[in-house]
């Protein structure tokens, strides 16, 4: 009798150790094994190999994975980043940022129909995330599906009646049905909140245009660049966090010497003295810098020290 009591609790145990340990394998199987990252910024790949160190010693723990992801994500290997998500996503099927991130590396590698089915997985798994909602209409406009867009943008801006994303993919339709009062209508309101948003700026320029009125600023003002970047969004914040924590370890007075060269090619350098940013809208400026510039004119690991130089010097 005694051995009963004692055996079956510890078959059942074992047996349990063992379903878990053969899980736990095929887990670390589906891990991506680390690329060469040595033409990255040595802090990067250092974190990218610290973290998956940890996630091999921990291989259930959703949060570690999907950092990792980020991580990976943030420093462009985007296959071992959506290796890492999908494993998130399998481990917490309920959680939408995993298959929202994956929609972002699915967009920008052009496969728009995937994309498209992972924000409507998103969307049902979290209804109120405005920004699904806004990215998803605006991949359905540019797939010509011009009746779902309105609907998606639609749920964007009635969540948000002055959501940059939502508002333009709106007035893009009604630009496309020669609606230019109707641009006007979206896109004012808007702008009142997002005054920098290029886009929009050139849009609502041209309706006036179209409708015969003198368009309500100069056309060479801040409307030649894009300046896409002014919208905050929590989930890519997390993603541009994770390249500016392990940025902010460049050099900073590597940094102090090189962005007398390299930041002074196009305007002077006093604008940047003067400005008074967060490390992450550093990261934002220095990254919309890089892609400006070109990045054989600033490399990955010249960005890093002039980051770091301002995001620690006194104010
Ligand atoms: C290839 C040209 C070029 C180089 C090099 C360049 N910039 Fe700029 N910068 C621009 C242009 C164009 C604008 C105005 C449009 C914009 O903001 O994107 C600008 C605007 C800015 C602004 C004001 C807008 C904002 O986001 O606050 C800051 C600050 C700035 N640059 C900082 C820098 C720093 C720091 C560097 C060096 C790492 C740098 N720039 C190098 C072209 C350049």
């Amino acid at each position: 009798m005694i051995l009963v009591y004692i055996g079956i609790p510890l078959v059942v145990g074992a047996a349990w150790l063992f379903v878990r340990l053969i899980s736990n394998r095929t887990l670390l199987k589906r891990l991506p094994i680390p690329p060469s990252l040595s033409g990255h910024h040595q802090s990067l790949a250092s974190q990218v190999l610290r973290l998956d160190t940890e996630v091999r010693a921990n291989p259930r723990s959703v949060e570690k994975i999907a950092l990792l992801g980020i991580t990976y994500h943030a420093n462009q290997s985007f296959d071992e980043a959506s290796a890492c998500y999908r494993l998130a996503a399998d481990l917490s099927p309920t959680d939408y940022r995993w298959p929202y991130y994956l929609a972002i590396i699915e967009e920008a590698s052009g496969d728009e129909d995937r994309a498209i089915k992972l924000l409507n997985h998103v969307t049902q798994l979290e209804p109120g995330y405005v920004h699904a909602w806004a990215r998803l209409g605006n991949i359905l406009r540019r797939s010509s599906r011009i009746v779902e867009a309105k609907i998606a943008l639609s749920r964007a801006s009635n969540l948000d009646p002055t959501h940059p994303h939502a508002c333009l993919g709106l007035a893009r339709i009604a630009a496309s049905q020669d609606d230019w009062e109707g641009v006007i209508r979206i896109l004012e309101p808007m702008l009142k909140s997002h005054p920098l948003f290029a886009p929009a700026l050139r849009l609502l320029s041209r309706a006036y245009v179209q409708i015969g009125r003198k368009p309500p600023f100069e056309e060479d003002h801040d409307t030649q660049i894009q300046i896409e970047d002014v919208i905050d969004e929590p989930l890519l914040d997390e993603l541009y966090e994770r390249s500016a924590l392990a940025l902010i370890q460049g050099d900073p007075n590597r940094g102090i010497l090189l962005l007398q060269t390299r930041c002074s090619r196009c305007h002077s350098t006093d604008r940047i003295q003067k400005a008074d940013k967060s490390p992450v809208q550093w990261l934002h400026t220095v990254g919309r810098m890089q892609g400006q510039a070109g990045r054989e004119r600033m490399t990955d690991s010249e960005a890093a020290d002039i980051l770091s130089y301002l995001v620690k010097r006194p104010h």
